[in-house]
């Protein structure tokens, strides 16, 4: 029944795209990235490659979802049939619905450190405390299941209760309220910044392009970096854009949303950093610096912890308006195909998601080492379902975008597209080969990672997408000059 639904404002779709970016990606990982990487040079990567790789897939990806209007897995079925390739390209919808199952599971996880330390800000309880009592009190919390499944099992169902209730009343309706609310929170968080923090620090620690510091380590982390924070790959891009009007522009509105989620995670880097070198601490502090630089910055300045508690619940809009966009495409799928009512389907998700959440959760206390997952695979279950997702994501992004270039019609690119013929070419060029080039790049180097039993099964899938790609490169081919 969610098939044929169509945002009720043209500008919907923009709304819930920029939702499903803006998340822990801009205000957690990317300034920690930029921390850990140097700086200047790795925005510097990371820019370049929002252009040349993350906005062609973007568009690629609306399109594919506007084109089939369903949601991702019935939608590439229904693509692959009306374009008479092989059924092998279906694999997109599939990666997707398991990458979107996957990160719920974790991104839940996290998010509910957020609603912990809104707590602790709130009523004041870090007010004045030092270093080593902010970071033992942050191994406190990972160190107890109880409140960390607490907490992710809160997340998870406010999450759930939004998409539940349908793409209009729920999602549409959330989002009109969280999206400015978020806005209005971020811009007081910077005004604060600038007052009490040290804004010109922050500035030339970021804008200052040092080529020199570049490494590949950064090309790599900037690549993966990019995808996450444009919600590539996953098919939650796709099952937004199987509800956009037919008379919003593609390309537009993709560029709008790399430059609002970018804008995004610049303002949270300058506030954080000019907080952080104000307060005279470390930038390169990894993960914790939201959870615990921040923090001992907040604990520090005048108001910190009202402006703290008010800065973890920017985090929190920001993440919910993530996570419900990994909700919906499975949910979608589950609607379309087994005819469930959308509360079954959303709970059937998120119940799956959540208890496989437990095994992140207790990947930081109980099973931090030494289990029988440690022994298959390497590392903890968070890790591994991480690096799932990392490899699944690159694959769904190289897919998209072959599939988008190769398979689709100059025609029906056009329709969806309505550009000129010079942008049309920059577009179907950046798809056809620089983008998988570059994502292959970034894939193949996650694979030393990569060890034992997960070789042969990515070797199995990446051979099926290089035999379905080929097989529809001859086919379109015969068919069309
Ligand atoms: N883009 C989100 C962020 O930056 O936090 C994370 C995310 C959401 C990734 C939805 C993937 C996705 F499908």
């Amino acid at each position: 029944m969610s098939g044929h639904n169509v945002w009720t404002h043209k500008g919907t779709f923009l709304l819930a795209a920029v939702g499903s970016a803006v998340g822990l990606g801009n205000l957690w990982r990317f300034p920690y990235l930029t921390g850990e990487n140097g700086g200047g040079a790795f925005i510097l990567v990371y820019a370049v490659t929002i252009f040349a790789v993350g906005i062609p897939i973007l568009i690629a990806e609306i399109m594919l979802g506007r084109a089939s209007r369903q949601s991702p897995i019935m939608g590439m079925r229904h693509l692959t049939k009306t374009h008479n390739t092989s059924r092998a390209w279906e694999t997109i919808g599939w990666l997707g619905a398991v990458s979107a199952f996957l990160i719920l599971s974790f991104y839940s996880v996290i998010a509910g450190w957020a609603i912990h330390y809104t707590w602790l800000m709130l009523t004041g309880s870090l007010v004045g405390a030092d270093a080593q009592a902010i970071s033992d009190g942050f191994d406190a919390l990972l160190a107890s299941p109880g409140l960390l499944t607490l907490y992710h099992t809160l997340f998870i169902i406010a999450s759930g209760l939004i998409v539940g209730m349908g793409i209009h009343r729920g999602i549409e309706s959330g989002l009109r309220i969280i999206m400015p609310a978020l806005f209005a929170i971020l811009l007081l968080v910077l005004a604060y910044s600038v007052m009490h923090g040290d804004i010109a620090a922050a500035a030339s620690f970021l804008f200052t392009f040092n080529l020199a510091e570049l490494s590949l380590e950064g090309w790599l982390q900037a690549v993966g970096q990019s995808f996450f924070t444009l919600s590539l790959g996953m098919g939650a891009i796709m099952a937004y854009g199987a509800y956009m009007s037919s008379t919003a522009s593609l390309t537009r509105t993709a560029i709008a949303v790399a430059a609002v989620d970018t804008a995004v995670a610049m303002v949270a880097g300058l506030a954080i950093f000019s907080l952080v070198f104000g307060a005279g601490l470390e930038t390169g502090q990894g993960p914790g610096l939201m959870f615990v630089t921040l923090p001992l910055a907040f604990a520090e300045m005048p108001l910190g912890g009202l402006v703290g508690g008010v800065f973890f619940i920017l985090v929190l809009g920001a993440a919910i308006s993530s996570s419900i966009s990994l909700i919906e495409p499975v949910a979608a799928f589950l609607v379309e195909r087994f005819d469930m009512t959308r509360p079954q389907a959303v709970t059937l998700m998120v119940i799956a998601s959540w208890a496989l959440g437990l095994l992140t959760v207790v990947s930081f206390n109980i099973y931090a080492e030494g289990t029988i997952f440690h022994t298959l695979f390497g590392r903890s279950a968070f890790d591994f379902i991480e690096l799932l997702t990392n490899i699944f994501m690159p694959l769904g992004g190289i897919l998209i975008a072959l599939f988008a270039g190769w398979a689709l019609t100059h025609s029906e690119v056009m329709k969806e597209m309505r550009t000129n013929e010079t942008w049309f070419s920059i577009w179907r060029f950046l798809v056809r080969f620089i983008a998988p080039a570059a994502v292959a790049f970034v894939f193949l180097r996650t694979i030393p990672q990569v060890d034992g039993y997960l070789i042969p099964a990515i070797g199995a899938v990446l051979l099926v997408g290089a035999f379905a790609a080929g097989r529809t490169f001859l086919m379109e081919n015969s068919q069309e000059k």
